[in-house]
């Protein structure tokens, strides 16, 4: 009223301007409230598709998480989520509307927050091609060339690839050759260095890779689909999958459009805040510090300051923050600049941009300190994560997190200062100085890193202001090294200790002075990277001369001293007085080798291309050198079964599009489920409550022991042997066991709710738990092992002790444990269904066990359960027994809450509770006559089964099948298996026969050192002959012309050059000091059985063919074989040549409720027993429709399959047909045959080993497929390579598994394979008993890695032959070396004061 008698009582123009006035208001406030909009919103495009995202999304979310919930791409797969395993690799492609360039590079998907990629493009394996429109070339060369088993790792190794190549084909290189990239072989080869694979062992992934280079020698690469093996190399570049450049837009149009209209993204000159300001971009530092002030914040926020969001990956988030600044738009944080002084690297800056900088310019020479930084920035982490990785951030966790960083050591010793941003100041402080200071808070701001330059002949720069001795340009020169020791050289390893070394040189008449030497250590376990000040003022202005080199080694061991608690500490320390060593013991009098004599001492010793024992040239190779060849007879007998065909599935499983269980999409109402473990091995449950953080809040209910339904038992796992409870009833039975299951909205979520979970225990009154064998036997605790499992001891201990010349008594031996690392892990997804049913979709090897024990849990009937698997994403034995307790927990609590549960694990739970192989203690007698004719063994052997049967009692069994490889006289044996506070050990590919393995080989080699001869002339002394075989293995030698072994190993040795290159090895070692060399050739003789398996065959209206089997696809080829199998025994009733018939015919998923009598899919057998079943059913088929197929080709000329088809159905013939296979009693055994030499060299100061070659000679009898088995023999010996050499599987004083994830646990990677891998299979020809004449691959290829632990054991013997005076201590020949053969076990045999003795050595002979 008010207000209308007052605009009644304004004039016109009055009126005018005020409806003006409120129109401008009200169009102002519509512009605010869009442009809040558009701030509020985040556009980005997936293979090519636009997401716009408006919602407030939690900011923590990460790409990954958002692909896989949110998009139908789940190409990228979640491995570890710590970015160590490359399977979430993704492009991601930023698009500059300025300059219209696109700039391409890989990103590791779990760590790049969702956010962060505001106004970019995100390119994965379904975007570059799909089964849709068109596979990419990458994708059917990965099929093609046999790279892809279980398929999980495909999809990053198919965008790290991609990116590798794409970013080639725009540098300015001159045109490749039509077919080709610009990639060159060097860069192929490392383009996957920060993708594991753990079925394959990389070699076909190289090959891949390998294919697209422009400089690669077309015959080199490994067997293929595309062409035979000889044919015309020339015009084998066409029958590749073709590749044409330019072909992929990683940047669609739409979004450059939006980008120049700037309608929306990436405004340079306002502050981005999305979310209702969750998510902050500042574009000043000024802003930033705003930002962080509590009004702005709000008291008691958790805020973080993020670039790459790398870090959470090293420290996980366990709780929500409330707030992200993300720092990359802060121009003064991410500039470059560069001049006379040096360079000044914005913090912000990425690890990859800055060795792009480093690299260039016109004042940077080989060797010159920026290109030394730069090359060793290239060893840290993988391409995909230095491609998000700040160097800022990588110098707060340094300063802040005790981090290991390279990069604050190798800056250090360049003399490197830093400009930070505290409080309200700028502060120009030294690297050291920066890192000295108490933990920085969260609001200081690293602002940029200046490294100086330094002057190759003089000195114009100095350290902290002070100048330092100013030397003539031409008789000072200027040195620079980095080291790094890890145990993977690339592949994405913190280092056991890194350094830097920088100093000026003078050259006096013939001696060198040290000039202000600045000396950086690291990584070693210290608070952070250290100066050595004092050995640096003990080295400054000193002749190096051995006493002072001496003397500057000792104050380095005394300096560098890893904190408490630090593992390898000794080794620490000794590889900083190595790598002094090594920097300065070229410019010693004395030492220095003249390069001309060193030169000819190369080619004498070096024929075979490898190391020349000084300089370590195999590690500055810029290129991995790898090579292989494959050598097998294909035969067309039985066609299409013995045909290298591709992999079944293999080009959907690289383009991403196959689905595994988590890729599943979710059901409505779909809940999400995470395990709380117990920490104790044997406590009392008092209650368990929850930290009161924000993740805590999103638990929905805990489900546990309570929750299990009336008639229902607490039964997480079963085998032939015993039960496992799903859960702890009131007392915990070992660390890692599972106390309740947290139910939340998201995985994510649920996981972190799991972590906050606080236990309370109690121990009173509890007996202490056995955590170890000798505790177990104290206490008399062992499982039984059923007396048909009971070996049976050979011939006579004591006679053959009496006849032994000597005698070897009690010798002790451990072998430690090994994970599974599949790259997926254990995961599931329980569906309620009407009528108190449960449908299951697990990622198993033995779904019918997982149907039982989810059905004893429920308390329901069987029938009532049904486990679909289709595929699994690695098991080797972890997805057997050990998968049921995840199945069991989900469909229990989707039982409670009526809605579908699904778990994925993280993988240190998985690592926690995945149990895996066996740990054991071994003591051994053996006697043996003075010609090295072993006359009897005797082994005790305590095995730690963990808290349940499980399979544990097979082991016996299994173990001495495998120490029967040779012949030891008399062989007895005390077995005991252990039951321990422990995780339940399960089967791991090989169970009991790899550890066998090794047991023999240790015997064999501890024989020969007593001896003093050749462990190659006892082993073949002690080789079984057939009557010996006949013997040890009775009932299942087969025929005197089965037993392959002896030709095998002969042929293996002519093949390799053994002999000769044993002799090389000799001349090797004899001109090198800090390098050796050893060679070492193993036999197998493997034992598998065949067990019952179901399959059945369908053919359908069209002629095409479903087939079931009772085998699950585990990524071992077994659907592949299984379809060759099909086609073959159909074969009789198809006329028609032209017709593709492995195109015709499918494998379905397990289903238990569609066949039945599944079984385990385990033992290396059930592809061929699979087969077997798949034969029988066809023969039935083939018997029924034989008559009809008879009777029409007497009607019609040509009879097609269709009509045959068509006209069955007509007259209703049964097309199904199902068959149970039983294998003949007598031929239920077999034995497998191989044999394997590895050539090694060891780096005495590092104690790092390479593996120079291996050839591998296997006997796969008419092999199914032997692209597959030949897959199946590399990806197993490099499996056993892991287990022999690199994996720790370690547990803490409680038995609880502290190996974690990847940043502790290392399988191997591209970098650790053998340089050159030679597999050949032998086809031993007709095997009367054997299906199709066949032979097992699975696992015993995987004992032929022990190869590589015996090689190492020569080069170490010879290292203490000359380091050890000559075995005067007597330990030079024999001496017991740990599995795995790591880094500090191999420097530790070698003396870890070795460089000290050589020096004291020298000076003593003066
Ligand atoms: C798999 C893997 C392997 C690795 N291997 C190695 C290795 O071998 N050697 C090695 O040296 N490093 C290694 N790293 C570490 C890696 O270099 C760092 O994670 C990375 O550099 C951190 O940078 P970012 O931008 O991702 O930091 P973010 O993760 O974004 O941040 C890390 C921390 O620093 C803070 N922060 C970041 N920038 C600033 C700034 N300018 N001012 C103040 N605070 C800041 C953040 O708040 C956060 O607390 C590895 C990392 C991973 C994930
Ligand atoms: S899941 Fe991202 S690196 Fe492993
Ligand atoms: S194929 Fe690489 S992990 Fe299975």
């Amino acid at each position: 009223m008010v207000y209308q008698l007052f605009y009644r009582r304004l004039g016109i123009v009055h009126r005018l301007l005020l409806l003006s006035f409120i129109l401008f208001l009200l169009l102002f406030t519509e512009r605010e409230r869009e442009r809040e909009r558009e701030q509020n919103q985040m556009v980005f495009a997936v293979n090519g598709q636009r997401f716009e995202l408006s919602t407030v999304l939690d900011p923590s979310t990460s790409l990954l998480d958002f692909l896989r919930t949110r998009t139908r791409f789940k190409g990228p797969k979640l491995g570890c989520g710590e970015g160590g395993c490359g399977a979430c690799v993704v492009l991601l492609s930023k698009y500059d509307p300025i300059t219209e360039q696109v700039e391409d590079h890989t990103v590791n998907s779990c760590l790049t927050l969702l956010h962060s990629i505001n106004g970019c493009s995100i390119t994965t394996s379904e975007g570059l091609g799909n089964s849709k429109d068109g596979f990419h070339p990458i994708h059917q060369r990965f099929s093609g060339f046999h790279a892809s088993q279980c398929g999980f790792c495909t999809p990053g190794m198919c965008m790290s690839l991609f990116s590798a190549i794409f970013n080639a084909d725009k540098t300015g290189r001159p045109d490749p050759p039509h077919g080709f990239s610009k990639l060159t072989v060097s860069e192929a080869e490392k383009a996957i260095a920060g993708n594991l694979c753990r079925c394959t062992g990389y070699r076909p992934i190289v090959d891949v890779c390998k294919s697209f280079a422009s400089d690669v020698e077309i015959e080199d690469l490994g067997l293929n689909s595309f062409w035979r093996k000889g044919e015309n190399a020339n015009g084998n570049v066409d029958k590749l999958p073709s590749y044409r450049r330019n072909e992929i837009h990683t940047f669609p149009d739409f979004l450059k459009n939006e980008i120049k209209s700037s309608t929306c993204l990436m405004s340079e000159t306002e502050n981005e805040c999305l979310t209702e300001c969750h998510w902050h971009s500042p574009i000043s530092v000024e802003e930033l510090q705003n930002l962080l002030e509590p009004k702005e914040l709000g008291i008691g926020k958790r805020v973080k300051l993020v670039v790459g969001n790398t870090g959470a990956g090293i420290y996980k988030e366990l709780d929500h923050y409330d707030t992200y600044i993300d720092l990359r738009r802060i121009p003064e944080l991410s500039a470059i600049k560069r001049d006379s002084k040096g360079i000044e690297i914005g913090a912000a800056v990425t690890i990859s941009k800055a060795i792009e900088a480093l690299m260039e310019g016109k004042e940077i020479l080989p060797g010159s300190v920026f290109m030394k930084i730069a090359n060793h920035m290239d060893k840290i982490a993988s391409v995909s994560i230095r491609n998000t990785a700040s160097l800022g951030g990588n110098l707060i966790m340094a300063q802040r997190n005790q981090f290991a960083s390279d990069i604050a050591t190798i800056l250090l010793a360049a003399g490197t200062s830093v400009n930070i941003h505290t409080g309200s100041e700028r502060i120009l402080l030294t690297l050291e100085e920066f890192l000295n200071r108490p933990p920085c808070d969260s609001k200081t701001i690293l602002l940029s890193i200046h490294i100086p330059s330094w002057n190759p002949g003089r000195n114009t720069c100095s350290e902290n202001g002070n100048s330092i001795k100013y030397m003539p340009m031409k008789e000072t020169q200027l040195l620079f090294e980095t080291y790094r020791a890890a145990p993977r050289p690339l592949g994405n390893a913190v280092a056991y200790l890194n350094c830097a070394f920088l100093a000026y040189v003078s050259r006096t008449s013939d001696e060198f002075v040290v000039v202000s030497p600045q000396l950086a250590f690291g990584a070693y376990g210290t608070n952070h990277a250290i100066r050595a000040r004092k050995v640096e003022r003990f080295l400054a202005g000193k002749s190096l001369t051995v006493p002072v080199l001496l003397e500057a080694i000792r104050l380095v061991r005394a300096m560098v001293v890893p904190k408490e608690g630090t593992s390898s500490p000794a080794y620490r320390s000794s590889l900083a007085v190595g790598f002094l060593f090594d920097f300065l013991r070229p410019l010693v009098k004395g030492l220095m080798v003249p390069i001309k004599d060193l030169q000819m001492k190369i080619s004498d010793c070096d024929a075979n291309g490898g190391a020349n024992g000084y300089f370590n040239t195999l590690e500055n190779k810029s290129s991995l050198g790898l090579s292989a060849k494959q050598v097998l007879e294909v035969h067309g007998e039985y066609f299409p079964v013995g045909k290298p065909t591709e992999k079944a599935g293999a080009e959907i499983q690289a383009s991403g599009e196959a689905v595994y269980v988590d890729d599943m999409p979710s059901p409505q109402d779909c809940l999400h489920g995470a395990f709380i473990c117990s920490t104790k091995p044997l406590a009392r449950v008092k209650g368990i409550e929850f930290n009161s953080t924000s993740a805590s809040k999103r638990i929905m209910t805990v489900v546990s022991v309570k929750d299990i339904p009336r008639g229902g038992k607490n039964i997480g796992s079963l085998s032939i042997f015993g039960r496992e409870p799903l859960f702890a009833d009131d007392v915990t039975q070992f660390a890692g066991q599972p106390l309740g299951f947290v139910i939340a909205e998201t995985q994510k979520y649920a996981n972190m709710a799991a972590n906050q979970a606080v236990v309370d225990y109690d121990m009173e009154n509890l007996e202490p738990p056995i955590l170890t064998v000798e505790e177990a036997v104290e206490r008399s605790s062992f499982f039984e092992v059923p007396s048909f499992l009971s070996p049976t001891p050979i011939g006579d201990f004591s006679k053959g002790m009496a006849e032994a010349d000597h005698k070897i008594l009690s010798s002790k031996i451990e072998l430690g444990s090994q994970y599974y690392f599949y790259m997926e892990t254990q995961t599931a997804l329980a569906i309620p269904d009407e009528d108190n049913c449960m449908v299951v979709y697990s990622s198993c090897q033995c779904p019918e066990n997982a149907q039982q024990v989810i059905a004893e849990c429920l308390g329901i009937p069987h029938h009532n359960v049904r486990v679909i698997t289709r595929r699994v994403g690695g098991g080797f034995g972890g997805k057997a027994l050990r998968a049921l307790p995840v199945a069991t927990a989900c469909a229990l609590a989707a039982y409670k809450l009526q809605r579908p549960v699904r778990i994925y694990l993280d993988r240190k739970t998985d690592m926690i509770m995945a149990g895996g192989r066996h740990p054991m203690k071994i003591n051994y007698t053996v006697g043996f006559k003075s010609d090295g004719k072993i006359t009897a063994l005797h082994t005790d052997i305590l095995i730690n089964a963990g808290i349940s049967e499980d399979i544990s009692p097979i082991m016996p069994s299994n173990m001495v099948g495998a120490l029967k490889r040779y012949n030891w006289g008399a062989f007895s044996f005390d077995i005991k298996v252990c039951k321990t506070n422990h995780s339940s050990k399960s089967a791991m590919r090989g169970p009991g026969e790899v550890q066998a393995s090794f047991i023999a080989e240790a015997v064999i080699e501890h024989v020969a050192s007593a001896l003093s001869v050749e462990a190659d002339f006892i082993r073949k002394k002690n080789l079984h002959t057939f009557e010996s075989l006949n013997l040890f293995y009775e009932g299942i030698a087969g025929e005197p012309v089965e037993y392959t072994l002896p030709s095998v190993f002969d042929k293996l040795a002519a093949s390799s050059s053994f002999h000769h290159r044993t002799e090389m090895i000799k001349q090797f070692n004899g001109c090198n000091k800090w390098k050796k060399r050893g060679i070492s050739r193993v036999p197998i003789v493997h034992e598998v059985r065949l067990r019952p398996t179901p399959g059945r065959v369908s053919i359908l209206n069209d002629g095409s063919i479903v087939v079931e089997v009772g085998g699950i696809e585990l990524g071992q080829g077994l659907w592949t074989k299984v379809k060759q199998m099909t086609a073959f025994a159909l074969n009789r009733l198809w006329s028609d040549g032209s017709l593709d018939v492995l195109e015709r015919v499918r494998v379905l998923q397990a289903d238990t409720l569609s066949m039945v009598q599944g079984g385990f899919t385990a033992g290396s057998t059930t592809s061929e027993a699979s087969c077997a079943a798949v034969q029988l059913a066809c023969n039935v088929l083939v018997e029924r429709l034989m008559p009809l197929k008879e009777s029409l080709q007497q009607q019609m000329e040509v009879l097609s399959w269709d009509a045959l088809i068509f006209q069955a159905n007509l007259q209703s013939v049964n097309l199904s047909s199902s068959a149970l296979w039983i294998p003949d009693y007598s031929s239920m055994q077999y034995l497998n045959y191989g044999a394997a030499i590895s050539e090694v060299e060891i780096d005495l100061i590092t104690g790092a080993t390479t593996i120079l070659r291996t050839d591998i000679t296997y006997d796969c009898g008419q092999s199914l497929n032997p692209a597959v088995d030949l897959g199946q023999v590399e990806g197993a010996f490099v499996q056993g390579l892991g287990f022999f050499m690199l994996e720790q599987y370690e547990t803490n004083s409680d038995g609880l598994v502290v190996s974690e994830g990847t940043w502790t646990y290392k399988i191997p990677t591209v970098d650790t394979i053998p340089k050159q891998f030679n597999v050949e299979l032998l086809n031993s020809g007709h095997h009367k008993k054997r299906i199709l004449s066949s032979k097992a691959s699975g696992e015993p290829p995987l004992l032929l890695a022990v190869s590589v632990h015996c090689a190492t054991r020569e080069a170490i013997r010879e290292a203490r032959k000359e380091h050890f005076c000559n075995g005067s201590d007597g330990s030079t020949w024999a001496f017991q070396m740990k599995v795995p053969a790591t880094m500090p076990v191999v420097k530790e045999l070698c003396r870890l004061d070795n460089v000290e003795r050589y020096l004291e050595n020298m000076l003593s002979h003066r």
